[in-house]
């Protein structure tokens, strides 16, 4: 099915909309809030998105989430038939503790193409920029892929950077890239917008390895299927309650996800606002009557990355979209 190309500017709409709302909870130390402020706005907006969406990614169950939990219905129920993969902050924590890099991100693709990992927490990711696609794999040891990606991008192993989740999961993972030589970025959330950055012009870092969320490793797939980037992923289990859920589901903790198996369609649009501000996207910035957003929006058959500052005026925007916008429910401000 046909997908209209300007449904990428809606969905900037939908990231704008959740970040200016859960920007106003940057440092106050209330994750909830913060998340559902951005839920809820991001929800609002892509109900009026002329579209059939099912939301593949979302918040969660039906029961602990109340809206953009898998499984709801989004848009105007119109074609174009569609997968959605939400995050409306990614990295929460990020946001509540006043730390930068925290983003709103949300992905669509053609109805039945988006990988389903319900009930699925974590997986072992290895994310590329373009240039380095197919010069690695994620059974090869750490070193080999290392050195087939500076080989691949013409530059000594010392000049290759790597982005990992700061978590003691990954202290034998650091050792093994320490010991190469390659340089590494330690991040404490966010791993999308980390996986990302391997695919931007002049990136910032060329891998992303380690363990994830497994929605994130979709969300990734999507951006990279419109970067040309590659990830690969296997599910990893923390304890042995995720690894049941793993059996019970008959999944084989040894298979090798691909782009194509994460994401089965180029058709596909990604886009994402910065929330606080990160090295990726700029974070919201507040002024008198309004704000500005730093956002990138992408579509994988076209090839196309837009950046977008946009400014936004509180009161025409609040009245035409019933959402408010300066305010939060425990502030003093009136
Ligand atoms: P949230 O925004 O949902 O908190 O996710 C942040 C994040 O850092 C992801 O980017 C990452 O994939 C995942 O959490 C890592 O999980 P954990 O913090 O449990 O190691």
């Amino acid at each position: 099915m046909r997908i209209e190309r300007n449904l990428g500017m809606n969905l900037v709409r939908a990231t704008e909309a959740a970040a200016l709302r859960a920007g106003r909870f940057m440092g106050r130390g209330d994750k909830n809030a913060a998340d559902q402020a951005a839920v809820d706005a991001m929800r609002f907006t892509l109900d009026g998105v002329p579209m059939d969406g099912i939301v593949v990614i979302g918040e969660g169950e039906k029961d602990e989430a109340p809206m953009l939990y898998t499984g709801e219905r989004i848009g105007t129920g119109e074609d174009p038939q569609v997968d959605i993969a939400v995050d409306p902050v990614e990295g929460t924590t990020l946001l509540a503790e006043g730390m930068p890099g925290a983003i709103a991100v949300v992905a669509i693709a053609e109805r039945g193409s988006l990988y389903s990992w319900e009930g699925i927490a974590y997986m072992d990711k290895l994310v590329v920029g373009e240039a380095a696609s197919g010069s690695v794999d994620i059974n090869a040891p750490v070193k080999e892929n290392i050195h087939n990606v500076a080989k691949a991008l013409r530059r000594h192993v010392e000049d290759i950077t790597v982005v990992v989740l700061d978590r003691p999961r990954h202290t034998d993972l650091i050792r093994q890239i320490r010991e190469t030589g390659a340089r590494i970025k330690l991040i404490l959330h966010g791993d999308v917008s980390a996986g990302v950055m391997t695919s931007v012009d002049d990136p910032p870092a060329d891998m992303l390895m380690g363990i994830g969320g497994a929605p994130e490793a979709v969300i990734t797939a999507c951006a990279m299927k419109c970067l040309g980037g590659d990830i690969q992923c296997k599910l990893w289990a923390r304890n042995d309650e995720e690894q049941a859920v793993i059996t019970e589901r008959g999944l084989d903790m040894t298979k090798v996800y691909h782009i194509d198996d994460l994401v089965q369609s180029d058709n596909v649009f990604f886009a994402a606002t910065g929330i606080t501000p990160g090295e990726f996207l700029q974070g919201v910035h507040y002024y008198s009557g309004g704000a500005s957003t730093h956002s990138v929006v992408m579509r994988a058959s076209s090839g196309t990355v837009r950046y977008i500052t946009s400014r936004h005026r509180w009161d025409k925007l609040m009245r035409i979209s019933g959402v408010d916008y300066v305010h939060t429910d425990d502030s003093d401000s009136v």
